[in-house]
C-alpha cells in the first residue's frame, strides 16, 4: 500500500519566489516512490483534499490533483511541454498546428475507417493464437502487438515491421516526446527514402511529401513525428489496452452485458480510461511566470498533471473509484486537454474495440487464470505488465 503524504514527514511550508502565497512542500519524493508507483490512490485522496498543489522534492515539479485544476492546466498556453524532445507533444505555436494538422487528418475519417479491417484481422489472428492454448497472458501476446500492429499500419510501415517495432518501444521509446531514439530511426530511415521518391497514401508519404511554410519537413522531424506515433501506439495504448481487459474480467457481470451488446464497449472503454489511465502524469514546463490552482507559478516550473487523480476527482465523477461501463459521463481527461490533445484516440478507441471483440469471439469463457489478481504498476506510465487468463 501506498503511504499517504500525510503520514509522511510533516510538509514544511514554502513560499514561492513570485508570490506571498504559502505553498507547502511535500518532504517525500512522492512520484519517484515505490510505494506511489504501486497504488497513487490514497495519495491522491490527500493532495485532491488538502493540497491542491504541492511541491515534491524529490522532482522539484508542482503536483496538480484536481480534475478541475488539471484540466485547466494542460490547456493553458503559458504551459509547455518541458524538454528534452522533438516530437509533436514538443512543439508549440504555428510550428505545431501544421504539424498536427497533418497528423490529425491521418488519424480521423475516411483514413481511419480505412484502418480498421487490418486491425480487426490482426487481433483475430492474435487471439486465434491465444485460443490454441488453455492459459495465457494476455498483455504478452496481445495488448504488446495490436496497437503497435495499428499505428505500424496507420504508417504505412510493413507488417513485418511490427515485431521490430515493438521491441523497440518496450525498450523505453517515451511516448509523449523523447522520441529520440537511435534504433527507432535506423529502422524508419529507408522508409523515409522509399516514400520521398514513390509516396502512397499512408501516413510517412503525408508526412514525407507534405510542405510547411513552403519547406518539406527534414528526416528528423518526420522521425520524431512517427515515433510519438509509434512510441502512443505501442506504448500507452498497450497499457490502456492492458487496463481495459482487466477492468472487464474483474467485472464478469459487465463483461457478460458486453458479449450480449457489444455497442457497449466504447463507453466501457471510456470509462476504463478514466479510472486507469495508461498515462497517470502529464508534464508541462512554465514559459512565463503562470498561475496554476489559484497559486503563481515563477517561469520555468515543472508543473506535473496528475491526469490518474484527476479521473477518480469526486468533485468530477460520482463514486470515482467504481467501474461503471453505464457512467454518463467518463469524460477524456486520460487523451489531455487542450492543444496538445491526443489525436490518436480514435486510433486507440478503434483498436480497443476490435480487440475486444476478437478476444470475445475466439475464447469463450474468458476469465481469470485460477489465483490471477492484476498488479498494476507505474506513474508516469502505468498499466499491468501480466494478464494470466484462461478460456473454454
Ligand atoms: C489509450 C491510448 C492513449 C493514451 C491514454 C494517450 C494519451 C495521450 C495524452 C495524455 C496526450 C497529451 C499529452 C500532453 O498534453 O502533452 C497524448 C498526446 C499525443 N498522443 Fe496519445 N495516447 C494514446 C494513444 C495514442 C495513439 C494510438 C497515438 C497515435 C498512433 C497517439 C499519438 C499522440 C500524439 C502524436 C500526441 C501529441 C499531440 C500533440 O502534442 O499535439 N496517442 N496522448
Amino acid at each position: 500500500m501506498a503511504r499517504p503524504p500525510a503520514e509522511a514527514p510533516a510538509p514544511g511550508p514554502h513560499a514561492a519566489s513570485s508570490a506571498d502565497v504559502e505553498i507547502p512542500t511535500l518532504t517525500v519524493p512522492v512520484t519517484t516512490s515505490p510505494d506511489v508507483a504501486r497504488d497513487p490512490y490514497p495519495l491522491y485522496r490527500v493532495l485532491r483534499e488538502r493540497r491542491p498543489l504541492v511541491r515534491d522534492e524529490g522532482t522539484g515539479a508542482w503536483l496538480v490533483s484536481r480534475y478541475r485544476d488539471v484540466c485547466a492546466a494542460l490547456a493553458r498556453p503559458r504551459l509547455v511541454a518541458p524538454p528534452p524532445g522533438r516530437g509533436l507533444a514538443h512543439m508549440e505555436g504555428p510550428t505545431h498546428l501544421a504539424h498536427r494538422a497533418l497528423v490529425s487528418s491521418a488519424l480521423r475519417g475516411r483514413a481511419l475507417a480505412a484502418l480498421a479491417a487490418g486491425v480487426s484481422r490482426t487481433a483475430y489472428v492474435l487471439a486465434r493464437r491465444i485460443a490454441a492454448r488453455q492459459e495465457a497472458d494476455l498483455v504478452a501476446e496481445f495488448c504488446q502487438w495490436l496497437p503497435t500492429a495499428a499505428a505500424v499500419a496507420a504508417l504505412g510501415l510493413p507488417y513485418e515491421d511490427a515485431a521490430r517495432v515493438q521491441e523497440l518501444c518496450r525498450g523505453g521509446l517515451a511516448h509523449l516526446g523523447g522520441a529520440h531514439h537511435r534504433d527507432l530511426e535506423a529502422c524508419l530511415r529507408p522508409h523515409l527514402a522509399r516514400r520521398r521518391a514513390h509516396p502512397g497514401h499512408d501516413l510517412l508519404s503525408v508526412l514525407c511529401t507534405a510542405e510547411i511554410d513552403g519547406r518539406p519537413l527534414s528526416d528528423e522531424t518526420v522521425m520524431g513525428v512517427a515515433g510519438t506515433l509509434l512510441g502512443g501506439g505501442g506504448e500507452a495504448a498497450a497499457l490502456a489496452l492492458g487496463s481495459f481487459l482487466a477492468n472487464l474480467l474483474d467485472h464478469p457481470g459487465q463483461l457478460a452485458l458486453i458479449r450480449e451488446r457489444p455497442e457497449l464497449i466504447p463507453g466501457a472503454w471510456a470509462e476504463s480510461l478514466r479510472r486507469d489511465p495508461a498515462a497517470h502524469v502529464v508534464l508541462r514546463r512554465a514559459a512565463r511566470p503562470v498561475t496554476v490552482a489559484g497559486v503563481p507559478l515563477p517561469a520555468g516550473a515543472v508543473v506535473a498533471c496528475l491526469v490518474g487523480s484527476a479521473g477518480r476527482d469526486p468533485a468530477r465523477f460520482a463514486d470515482p473509484d467504481r467501474y461503471d461501463i453505464f457512467r454518463a459521463d467518463p469524460g477524456r481527461v486520460a487523451f489531455g486537454a487542450g492543444r496538445h490533445a491526443c489525436p490518436g484516440a480514435e486510433l486507440a478507441a478503434l483498436t480497443a474495440e476490435h480487440g475486444l471483440r476478437a478476444l470475445l469471439d475466439a475464447l469463450p469463457g474468458l476469465r481469470w487464470a485460477p489465483g490471477f489478481r492484476p498488479a498494476p504498476e507505474g506513474l508516469l506510465t502505468r498499466g499491468p505488465r501480466t494478464l494470466l487468463v484462461r478460456h473454454g
